[in-house]
C-alpha cells in the first residue's frame, strides 16, 4: 500500500517520467528499485533475469506485473525504456552494460565496473564512444557525511592525508540459501556467485572496491601498485576465493592504503580512517568523526637530555610507551543526510533529465575496478603488480 501510493506520488506526468529497465533484478537490484519507487518522476517500466524466482519478487515490490524477460536482449530491444540499470554479478557487468550503452540508454552500473582488465578499458571505450550518462553504483559518494569529510581532509583539516587503513570485518560464510534439490550446483553458482573465482573477485571486488574508490578521492589519483595476500581460515566449504583478504595499495608520494577483509571477526566492522599528519578522520556507514593528533611540546634543544621518572633518555623515548589516542573526536553530523544509495539513484535521474555528468563516473569505476582487477591477482600470486591508468 504505502509503495502503492509512493510510486503513485512519484509520476508528475508521464511525459517526464523516467522509464528504467533493470537487468539482474537480485538483492541490490530489489533495493536500487526500492529507492527508485520512492523518488518522483520514474517507472520501474521491465525487468530482466534469467532466475525465475525474481519477477514474483519485483512485482511484490514495485505493487503491480512489470514486464519480465529471461534474455536481456528482449529487454533492451524495447523502444518506450529510458534508461538502464545493470545489477547482474559483476562477471557479466561488461556485456550488459555495453549492450545498454549501444542501446542508446543511459547506464547505471553497479560496482565494480568490470571483471577483467580487457573489460575495465572497453567499459570506458564504449561509455564514452556512447555519449550518455553512465554511473557507478558508489552510493558513498553521495553520502552527505562522506562529502564533508572529504572535502575537509582536502582542505587541509587533518594536515597531509598519507595513509588510509580500511576494514570490512564480519562473522559470516557470505552464503547465500540455496533451494534444494541442485543437483548439478547450478543454482548454488547461480546464487553463490561471490564465492567462486569464475564469477567473482572476492572480498576485494565485493567489499573493498567502494574503500579503494573513498582512497582515490581521498589522494586525489588511482593507485598506481598494489600487493597482498589472501586465504581460507575458516571457511572450507568448496569457496574458491578468500575468506580473508589483506591488500596494500601504493600511491604517490609513498602514500598508502591497506584494505583488510575478514569473515571471522565482526570487530572493526565496515570503517575506514584516514591517517594525516595532524589528525585523523573515521568513516563508518553513517558518521565521520575527526580526531586531532595531540600538540607537540616545543622541541628541546638539541642534545638536550629528557628525564622522566629518574631515567635519563633520549628526547624520543618515553618510558610511559605509546598509548592509542584516547580524545574525543568531533562527530561530523549531518543529521538529515539522505539515505546514499537513494541520493545516488535521484543523482542518476537528475544527470538522465538534465544531461548531466555523474559523480560517481565511469572513470571512477574504472580506477576503482582495475585496482580490485589486478589486486586479485597479486593476492593469489602473492606478488605485487602494478595497476594501469587510463590515457
Ligand atoms: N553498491 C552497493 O553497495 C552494492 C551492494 C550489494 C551488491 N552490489 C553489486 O550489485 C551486483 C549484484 O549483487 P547482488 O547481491 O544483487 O547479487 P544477486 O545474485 O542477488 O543478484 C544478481 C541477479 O542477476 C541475475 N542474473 C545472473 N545472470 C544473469 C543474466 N545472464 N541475465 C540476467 N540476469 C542475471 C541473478 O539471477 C540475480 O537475480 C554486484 O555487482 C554487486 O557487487 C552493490
Amino acid at each position: 500500500m504505502l509503495l502503492d501510493s509512493l510510486s503513485a506520488k512519484a509520476t508528475n506526468s508521464p511525459n517526464d517520467r523516467i522509464r528504467i529497465g533493470v537487468i539482474g533484478p537480485g538483492s541490490r537490484g530489489q533495493e536500487l528499485i526500492r529507492q527508485f519507487l520512492h523518488l518522483p518522476g520514474n517507472e520501474i517500466a521491465a525487468v530482466a533475469d534469467i532466475y525465475e524466482p525474481r519477477y514474483a519478487q519485483v512485482d511484490k515490490l514495485v505493487g503491480r506485473s512489470v514486464p519480465h524477460y529471461k534474455d536481456y536482449r528482449e529487454l533492451l530491444a524495447r523502444t518506450d525504456l529510458d534508461a538502464i540499470v545493470i545489477s547482474t554479478p559483476v562477471s557479466l557487468h561488461a556485456e550488459h552494460a555495453q549492450a545498454a550503452v549501444r542501446s542508446g540508454r543511459p547506464v547505471y552500473c553497479e560496482k565494480a565496473l568490470a571483471f577483467t582488465a580487457g573489460e575495465c578499458r572497453d567499459q570506458v571505450k564504449t561509455a564514452e564512444a556512447g555519449g550518455h550518462v553512465f554511473q557507478m553504483g558508489f552510493e558513498y559518494r553521495y553520502a552527505a557525511w562522506v562529502q564533508e569529510g572529504v572535502r575537509r581532509i582536502q582542505a587541509g583539516h587533518i594536515g597531509e592525508p598519507t595513509h588510509v587503513y580500511a576494514y570490512w570485518h564480519r562473522n559470516n560464510d557470505w552464503r547465500r540459501p540455496v533451494p534444494s534439490p541442485d543437483p548439478d550446483k547450478k543454482l548454488e553458482h547461480l546464487i553463490n556467485w561471490r564465492l567462486y573465482r569464475e564469477t567473482s573477485g572476492g572480498l576485494l571486488t565485493e567489499l573493498g572496491s567502494h574503500h579503494i574508490d573513498i582512497a582515490n578521492w581521498v589522494f586525489d589519483e588511482p593507485p598506481a601498485r598494489v600487493t597482498g595476500t589472501t586465504s581460507i581460515v575458516r571457511w572450507q566449504d568448496g569457496r574458491t576465493v578468500g575468506d580473508n583478504v589483506q591488500a596494500i595499495f601504493s600511491y604517490s608520494k609513498g602514500r598508502r592504503m591497506v584494505f583488510s577483509s575478514i569473515t571471522d571477526n565482526a570487530e572493526m566492522g565496515n570503517q575506514l580512517w584516514v591517517y594525516g599528519t595532524e589528525g585523523t578522520v573515521q568513516f563508518t556507514i553513517e558518521d565521520a568523526t575527526f580526531y586531532y593528533e595531540p600538540k607537540k611540546p616545543k622541541a628541546a634543544p638539541a642534545g638536550a637530555e629528557v628525564v622522566e621518572r629518574g631515567i635519563t633518555t633520549g628526547a624520543s623515548y618515553s618510558p610511559r610507551g605509546e598509548m592509542p589516542y584516547r580524545g574525543e573526536g568531533e562527530r561530523l553530523s549531518t543529521p538529515n543526510a539522505e539515505d546514499p544509495t537513494l541520493a545516488c539513484c535521484r543523482s542518476f535521474l537528475d544527470c538522465v533529465r538534465n544531461g548531466k555528468k555523474p559523480v560517481a563516473d565511469v572513470r571512477i569505476g574504472y580506477h576503482s575496478a582495475i585496482a580490485t582487477v589486478i589486486g586479485n591477482q597479486a593476492l593469489y600470486e602473492e606478488k605485487s603488480y602494478a595497476i594501469p591508468g587510463l590515457t
